[in-house]
């Protein structure tokens, strides 16, 4: 299959929405990263989207409405008071939600549970293909499973040419990492996946917000995850990732130290490091993660990706703030790295 990269006009946003409702795949941008995307109410379409992704079945997705009219068909209570402030606080938004499902929506789209996963996107081209298709739209990131999300129509070429018709370009992606996976079926809000939409503003809207603390360690051996997303190796680039934390002096000594073992070793190393301390590198080979958290956020997932074109065997990066959205990035990080993580200096705490 050839697969093409079209700009969102008036005909290809036909054309996408034609191949939805045909059940087939379309790669469509959002806000946080791009998704491939199927109609959520057709198991063969989303039995495409697992096959696509090399996705295990049990990995539910989250499905996508441009209109707060459509949540109600989808799921079997009514949303909680609190949950209808967050959705009107932040929809569209990069904040999922997820209810009691409905029959209406197939298992396989729920990877067997019975709750669902629900969206509404911000992103202009994802809000007018939904619409134009006329159907709720189901769409995991468009990455390979296991591989770092796509922030870009060519990032998401590089994952799925071949494997699926058609990608609309909707320019780089705003925020750069996932959406919040947020479960309001409980009396507190959760935090299954630090997103776009941060803890502290949730609980601004909602009084609390509890974060699950799975966030940001690894699973243990016989834990049973509360998103199955979270039991997936995510994110990782083919080269080992290490992330230091703390005094930024310190920090900085310790990746100068490692990095010039590892080019020893032939370990051809990169360097993630935010804007401002790019200088206490100096020659050495290093990306900048921006000057804070949100643009880490916007350049993490194409950071991992650069880090495989270069070839790199050893990765070095310095951690940010676990604060707002500094928590998704480093929840990213501390999975692409598989949580290994060194404390160095003083202030060594999160
Ligand atoms: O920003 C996003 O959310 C992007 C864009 C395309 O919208 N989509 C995305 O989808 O990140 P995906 O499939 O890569 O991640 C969905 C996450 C997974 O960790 C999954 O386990 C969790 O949401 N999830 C989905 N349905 C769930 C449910 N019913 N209960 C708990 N977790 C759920
Ligand atoms: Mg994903």
């Amino acid at each position: 299959m050839n697969t093409r990269i079209l700009k969102p006009d008036a005909a290809a946003l036909d054309e996408a929405a034609a191949r939805i409702r045909a059940g087939e795949l379309v790669g469509i941008p959002t806000e946080t990263v791009y998704g491939l995307g199927a109609d959520a109410l057709n198991p063969d379409a989303v039995r495409a989207v697992f096959e696509a992704k090399g996705r295990p079945g049990d990995n539910p997705l989250i499905v996508h409405i441009a209109r707060i009219e459509r949540l109600a068909p989808l799921i079997s209570a009514e949303p909680s008071p609190q949950a209808c402030r967050l959705m009107e606080t932040c929809w569209p938004g990069p904040l999922t939600l997820i209810f009691p499902k409905s029959d209406l929506v197939p298992l396989r789209t729920t990877g067997g549970l019975d709750t669902v996963a629900v969206r509404m996107p911000a992103h202009p081209v994802a809000r007018e293909l939904i619409e134009r298709s006329g159907r709720p739209i189901a769409a995991p990131s468009g990455n390979r499973s296991g591989r770092p999300s796509p922030t870009s129509a060519q990032h998401m070429f590089e994952d799925m040419s071949g494997r699926i018709p058609l990608i609309l370009d909707g320019g780089p992606c705003g925020v750069g990492v996932e959406s919040t996976v947020l479960d309001v079926t409980g009396p507190v809000p959760r935090v299954l996946r630090p997103g776009g939409v941060s803890p502290e503003r949730v609980a601004e809207i909602c009084g609390a917000c509890e974060v699950d603390d799975a966030v940001l360690r690894p699973l243990g051996e016989n834990e049973r995850p509360r998103s199955p997303g979270m039991k997936y190796r995510h994110y990782a680039p083919e080269g080992e990732l290490t992330i230091f934390r703390g005094d930024s002096e310190a920090v900085a000594r310790a990746i100068r130290a490692a990095y010039d073992r590892a080019e020893a070793e032939d370990s051809e190393p990169l360097i993630l490091a935010l804007e401002e301390n790019l200088p206490r590198y100096g020659a050495r080979r290093v990306r900048s993660l921006g000057t804070g958290a949100a643009q880490a956020a916007q350049r993490i997932f194409a950071m991992l990706r650069e880090a495989d074109a270069l070839g790199a065997k050893r990765i070095f990066s310095e951690a940010v703030d676990a604060e707002g959205i500094g928590l998704a990035v480093m929840n990213r990080l501390g999975r692409a790295a598989a949580f290994h993580i060194v404390d160095v200096g003083e202030a060594a705490r999160l």
